[in-house]
């Protein structure tokens, strides 16, 4: 059987890239991270492709006159590897329709709130300053709306009263992890899929986000 193909982009550490190579060494990916895109050169992730024997690829959002001719070249980047799924994993750049349309359906992102909660940036921040008792982190189908595609699952963590936003998000991270390597493997294994900005679970439509438990798998 054939590899489900996946290309990741990221920004910057690329910890969750670690945990999709991580989890695919330990056998429980069955997957070909086929190709790294990161829009920054200095980003750590791109040493964690490399010590993997992974593919990637550079594209500097500044080298482009505007956001559309970035999309088309970013567009042309991720066809060349003709990937099944594309995993945004702290990819920090806005995308434009030239990609969203020609991937449609096939990109996910995580987000660091519980969605549709605090889109955009400084989540955990925002979460402390509400008195939110819980954070987390979510994954969606990417669509036009920032951070706001159908959803597909999430995380969540408590918040204590002394949290300061970098220890709810060291906190939160390897949730994440498990996150993102549950998610990227339930639409490999063809478990979930998007139609119509609607996320279905075999052929019945999801009616909420999937939760991840604590031993990393899905409650139905
Ligand atoms: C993660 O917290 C993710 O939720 C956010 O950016 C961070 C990326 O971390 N969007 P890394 O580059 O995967 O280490």
């Amino acid at each position: 059987m054939s590899h489900c193909r996946v290309t990741v982009l990221i920004s910057g550490s690329g910890s969750n890239l670690q945990a999709l190579i991580d989890a695919r060494d330990r056998g429980e990916f069955d997957a070909d991270l086929v190709h790294v895109i990161s829009n920054r050169a200095t980003a750590f992730g791109l040493q964690r492709a490399a010590k993997a024997g992974l593919a990637s690829s550079v594209l500097p959002h500044q080298a482009f006159n505007s956001r559309e001719e970035f999309d088309q070249a970013l567009a042309a980047l991720i066809a060349s590897h003709n990937p099944d799924l594309v995993v945004l994993a702290g990819f920090m750049r806005i995308l434009g329709p030239a990609v969203i349309e020609r991937f449609q359906n096939r990109i996910i992102n995580l987000h660091p709130s519980l969605l549709p909660l605090y889109r955009g940036t400084d989540t955990y921040q925002r979460a402390i300053a509400a008195g939110d008792r819980e954070h987390g982190a979510s994954m969606h189908f990417v669509t036009g709306e920032l951070d706001g595609g159908p959803l597909i699952s999430q995380v969540r963590i408590h918040v204590a009263a002394d949290d300061t936003a970098e220890t709810l998000a060291a906190r939160l991270a390897p949730r994440e992890h498990d996150l993102i390597v549950a998610t990227s493997k339930l639409f490999c294994q063809h478990a979930i899929h998007c139609r119509n900005n609607q996320v279905y679970s075999g052929d019945a439509v999801l009616q909420q986000a999937l939760r991840l438990q604590p031993d990393g798998s899905f409650l139905e």
